[in-house]
């Protein structure tokens, strides 16, 4: 179907006077005695384009002017009667594509997001979707721009590995055998099922990544991870779009340096491509919100080791639910302390004990600690898990017998470090998560299409 866009006539003057063909959904109607106003949305912008309608062109509008309705449009683009610098649609005809019952659920009040979610085919149509899958998209451009802008390969790891890479007892089983096939034992199921052996939806793409960055030298992956952790929070979802680089000759502190680059180019870019977006979550959502993100994109972020922030945490005073102590897991009332209170910016948080981090971090000279580091920031908390990866095959075979992992499922892996090892280092970014630090929008459910959390998937 022939039409423009509203976005082109909202930004270009070129089609002033001119007779255009437009489509979108009624979002507001206002009739009057000779008149009548409509608002109409096609989803390629934020704002509204309102046609006007002269009842002596197109005699009873009124069947036309349902809320919800669909429509195309023939008429002349002309500067707005009320609003400077706008424009709008004196109507010729219009053709109605699809009606709308009055039960349509999506009224013109303000609906809340917990209601908004009962409604997912629906609530895309909201203003607030609208500016969130905008800033997504815009984000993931400007994550493939950074990386590929400097020479990183873009690879596609496997969704379906036989490899528990770090999440055990959080992954989602992949599996064709059902209670009907009557096995007597795991062990039995496994070997008939469709790889004959055990496999699962993966937490991450890092170990596969690594493998082709000892080829390519710098790459990143970016798609699905399936978590089966049975955290029911505004942070997590069971499927969440990653993005994991992993480089080559890179050791911590290059790859801190990567990251920060990294979010800073997000953010520039979310600023400069989506400047009414932004207006419209500083108004609704996080006052302040266009401050805060010039601010992270001009500054530099914190670092601080696990220990002085365990330090910091023992003499705020602060009554935790957890307790802190030297060796505890940082618990998210920890890490947006740190990052809120202490640090009141980004806040790379380094070197944490080697007992609560993977098998395949980077043990320091000290004995205790791996160079592992987590990007937590203000509102959200962790957004990144990052860190160098060991490259020493005695070191890294050590820490997997500490942990019992079985050897052979991880030789690809293991090998890496027999075949010319070099420092190397990544991390991964939840693309969720900066959603959700860039629009201030404070539950994860409402940044991604059709969240699957546990105990409900729709
Ligand atoms: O810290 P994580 O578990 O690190 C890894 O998976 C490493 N293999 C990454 C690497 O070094 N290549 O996960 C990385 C990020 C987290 O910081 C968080 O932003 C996001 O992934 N994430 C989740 N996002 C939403 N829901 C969940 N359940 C998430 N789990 C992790
Ligand atoms: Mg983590």
């Amino acid at each position: 179907m022939k039409h423009i866009d509203l976005v082109e006539i909202m930004n270009d003057s070129a089609y002033l006077q001119k007779d255009v063909t437009v489509c979108g959904w009624v979002r507001t109607s206002r009739d009057s005695k000779n008149m009548a106003f409509l608002e109409l949305n096609d989803g390629t912008t934020l704002k509204h384009l309102q046609i006007v309608i002269d009842k002596n062109v197109i005699a009873d509008p009124s069947e036309y002017m349902k809320l919800g309705m669909s429509w195309a449009v023939e008429g002349t683009v002309v500067p707005s009667g009320v609003m400077a610098d706008s424009v709008e649609i004196n109507a010729k005809k219009i053709t109605v594509l699809g009606t709308c019952p009055p039960e349509y659920p999506l009224q013109k009040k303000r609906h809340t997001l917990e209601y908004l979610r009962t409604i997912p085919a629906l609530r895309v149509r909201t203003n607030t979707f609208n500016a969130v899958f905008r800033v997504r998209s815009v984000v993931s451009a400007a994550i493939h721009e950074f990386f590929q802008s400097r020479h990183y390969v873009y690879v596609h790891t496997p969704l379906i590995t036989a490899s528990d890479c770090e999440g055990a007892g959080e992954m989602f089983r992949v599996t064709t055998v059902g209670v009907e096939d009557g096995y007597k034992t795991q062990a039995e199921a496994d070997e008939n099922d469709f790889f004959g052996r055990r496999a699962a939806l993966s937490v991450s793409g890092q170990l596969e990544g690594e493998v082709a960055a000892m080829a390519f030298g710098k790459i990143y992956t970016f798609g699905p991870s399936f978590r089966a952790e049975k955290s029911n929070t505004p942070r997590h979802v069971a499927e969440f779009w990653h993005v994991e680089p992993e480089v080559a000759f890179a050791e911590l502190p290059d790859i801190i340096e990567i990251a920060e680059d990294m979010i800073k180019h997000i953010i520039r870019t979310v600023l400069e491509k989506c400047p009414s977006e932004l207006k419209f979550f500083d108004a609704h959502f996080e006052k302040g919100l266009i401050e805060k993100l010039e601010s992270v994109a001009n500054n530099d972020f914190a670092i601080m080791t696990y220990t002085e922030a365990v330090e910091k945490l023992l003499a705020s005073g602060e009554k935790f639910q957890y307790p802190v102590y030297w060796g505890c897991d940082l618990m998210t009332e920890h890490e947006r302390y740190i990052t809120e209170q202490i640090c009141k910016k980004p806040v790379f948080l380094t070197n944490y004990p080697k007992e609560i981090k993977s098998f395949y971090m980077k043990q320091n000279p000290d004995g205790k600690t791996v160079a592992a580091t987590d990007l937590l920031v203000p509102g959200v908390g962790e957004i990144i898990g990052c860190s160098e990866r060991e490259a020493d095959l005695d070191k890294l075979l050590d820490a997997m017998q500490t942990r019992g992992m079985s050897m052979d499922e991880y030789e690809d892996y293991i090998s890496l470090r027999r075949f010319g090892s070099v420092p190397h280092s990544g991390f991964g970014l939840g693309l969720e998560r900066i959603i959700m630090y860039v629009t201030g929008v404070q539950n994860i459910r409402d940044v991604i299409l059709y969240p699957r959390t546990v105990g409900s998937i729709s």
